[in-house]
């Protein structure tokens, strides 16, 4: 077996984020090196609490949770609460957190894992890209140096938030640009392949019936996106969208992936956030790569096999 590919995760937990950190934490073919927060579905306190609460389920004692930036590089920060609820993860009940935030920032912790192992580290992002943005700005050798960014968020076709972007990517879109500009590997898990990601009641009930601390907590995780994405969104079921980030990881052949250029819109009045999507016919003019589809049967597998082995 190869050995597991280290990974720093940059997320706002957030129901699916924290479903993200489970699957990171229970699935051997990812090595957690590390979880940074950052505002975007709810404040930074609130997103690097959560991040902790969830750590402590997950039994995480020993991998660093670090706080990142608390709003977006130029714009007033919007948040999600409307989907994740005022704490950023309404549902369970509160956790009383073991794990707590390491000193430091987020940026920094992006470059030094980064760095300290070059080609080695890819970096996880499930959030508005202000970290990754902040990284990038203070050393730019990241981008040359990591193994690769896999990002949830944008979408070549339809938005959430507008008809034209993605949360993560309207939230904190020049730090996007930064971002899509710099010469990494990028593959980019937007809504057109988490939308098909839909957790069934079935799934979830298959996760409650694990019937351990962890699995009950992500059940009701679940169960609150659940109410939350039929009420907002009109959705039947609830897209586990951050999983597929940490999921392309962990295995690749679960998706389909075609190269393209991404590029981000800072300026347009109706089209803030929009990720520009250009299809390329050769793989070696791409500067990016681009999900078009999920087995989604075998993603959720693998996300149930995850929670099982945290037990
Ligand atoms: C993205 O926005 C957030 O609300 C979710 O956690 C996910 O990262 C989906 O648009
Ligand atoms: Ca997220």
């Amino acid at each position: 077996m190869s050995p597991a590919i280290p990974i720093v995760l940059d997320c706002d937990p957030g129901h699916d984020d924290a479903l993200a950190i489970m699957l990171a934490a229970g699935d051997s073919r990812v090595r957690l090196l590390g979880i940074t927060t950052v505002a975007g579905n709810q404040i930074v306190d609130k997103t690097t609490a959560n991040a902790c609460a969830v750590a402590t389920i997950a039994g995480l004692y020993d991998v660093p949770v670090v706080r990142g930036a608390g709003r977006p590089l130029l714009r007033e920060l919007t948040t999600a609460g409307n989907i994740h609820g005022d704490s950023g993860l309404d549902g369970p009940l509160p956790i009383v957190p073991k794990v707590h935030p390491q000193a430091g920032v987020a940026c920094d912790f992006i470059v030094d894992q980064v760095m300290a192992a070059p080609g080695e580290v890819t970096i996880v992002a499930t959030a508005p890209l202000t970290n990754v943005a902040l990284a990038l700005a203070k050393e730019p050798g990241v981008a040359t140096y990591a193994r690769e960014l896999v990002i949830m968020g944008g979408a070549y076709g339809r938005g959430n938030v507008t008809p034209a972007a993605e949360f993560n990517i309207y939230v904190d879109p020049e730090a996007a640009a930064m971002v899509f500009h710099a010469p990494w590997r990028i593959t980019m898990m937007g809504l057109d392949v988490t939308h098909q990601a839909l957790c069934s009641e079935e799934v979830q009930a298959e996760i409650a019936a694990i019937g351990t601390a962890t699995g009950d907590f992500c059940a009701q995780l679940l169960e609150y996106f659940r109410t939350t994405y039929r009420r907002e969104m009109d959705m039947a079921d609830p897209p586990v969208h951050d999983v597929c980030a940490v999921a392309y990881v962990a295995d690749p052949s679960l998706f389909v992936t075609r190269p393209a250029k991404v590029s981000i819109e800072t300026c347009g009045t109706y089209t803030r956030g929009m990720t520009v999507t250009e299809f390329l016919e050769r793989e070696k003019d791409s500067y990016h790569q681009v999900g078009t589809s999920v087995r989604r049967h075998e993603l959720f597998d693998a996300l149930i096999r995850a929670i099982r082995a945290l037990g």
